[in-house]
């Protein structure tokens, strides 16, 4: 098979790499650069817990392909902290119980990064929007709600209304 060369900016680093062209984003990040914060759950775009942002955008990195973010730059969980320093939405999750085994959590963690991104004060139905595009498998979405709307607040979005 031959293979193809490609360069991604990862977390801030430049890595230049030879990829099989049918290596998944998620196989890359994880067997090729060892960021194995990215989960892989269905590996069929439903859970969501593979994702992660190209350019700012949450993706299923079980659905795209390595090559297809040559050029690109893609954020895991592992970019997130500031050395010891957890990242507002992660210290949101440890403080408010947003996590019980915590498979899913990397996944919810960077689609809701996408979201205060965009929409720093989001209504908390915007917020199950986005909480609607994966799978929690211990059903903890209480303390996942709890923690977003804490991460909102402590982030400065001011507290959350309910969209009417
Ligand atoms: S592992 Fe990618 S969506 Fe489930
Ligand atoms: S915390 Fe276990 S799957 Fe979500």
């Amino acid at each position: 098979m031959a293979l193809c060369s490609i360069q991604v900016n990862v977390n801030g680093t430049n890595y230049q790499s030879v990829v099989e062209p049918r290596l998944s984003l998620a196989d890359f990040l994880r067997h090729e650069l060892g960021l194995t914060g990215t989960h892989v759950g269905c590996e069929h775009g439903v859970c969501g817990i593979c994702n992660v942002l190209v350019d700012g955008r949450s993706v299923r990195a079980c659905l795209l392909l390595a090559v297809q973010v040559d050029g690109q730059s893609v954020e895991t969980v592992e970019g997130l902290a500031e050395g010891e320093k957890l990242h507002p939405i992660q210290q949101a999750f440890m403080d408010e119980q947003g996590l019980q085994c915590g498979f899913c959590t990397p996944g919810f963690i960077m689609s809701l990064k996408e979201l205060l991104d965009c929409n720093p004060s989001p209504s908390e139905d915007e917020i199950k929007d986005v909480l609607g595009g994966s799978i929690c498998r211990c059903t903890g979405y209480a303390g996942i709600l709890r923690a977003v709307q804490s991460a909102v607040a402590k982030m400065g979005g001011g507290q959350p209304s309910s969209a009417d």
